[in-house]
């Protein structure tokens, strides 16, 4: 699959995003080792410490349908800067995906261009136990 085809689903799923507070709407995408992809975007919430990033919502949602490993993934966020995944969510991305993953990430014109980075490069020394 090619970086704009993830980009494009990470697009897409962006607009369901619940983001009444920041207005502030994000898409990532993950391709699994099985080819499929699975997606997942911001969801807000008035106790505003409650919100899950679409990283961690696209996890959550392979995981709870079996699958655990991964490719890549794709973020797209509104215009501005690059939208770079969250500490918290490079951690848990580090849960199950090695550094040298590829990230794609874009603005929502993702079609103008995307930076293309790595999980080890984004987050070394990820915690591990054992
Ligand atoms: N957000 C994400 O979805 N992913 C990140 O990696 C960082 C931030 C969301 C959370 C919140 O809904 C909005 O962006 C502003 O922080």
């Amino acid at each position: 699959m090619k970086p704009t085809d993830l980009l494009a689903a990470a697009a897409a799923v962006r607009r369901s995003a619940h983001a009444p507070y920041s207005k502030y709407l994000v898409g990532a995408a993950l391709l699994a080792e099985d080819g499929s992809v699975i997606t997942g975007c911001n969801v807000e919430n008035a106790s505003y410490g409650l919100t899950m990033c679409a990283e961690r919502v696209a996890i959550g949602t392979a995981v709870a349908s079996g699958r655990t490993t991964f490719k890549a993934i794709a973020i797209v966020a509104d215009e501005g800067p690059a939208p770079f995944p969250c500490g918290a969510c490079r951690q848990v991305l580090a849960e199950f995906c090695g550094p040298d993953m590829p990230v794609y990430i874009a603005g929502a014109g993702y079609t103008d261009g995307y930076e293309t980075t790595t999980l080890g490069a984004l987050l070394p020394h990820a915690f591990k136990m054992g």
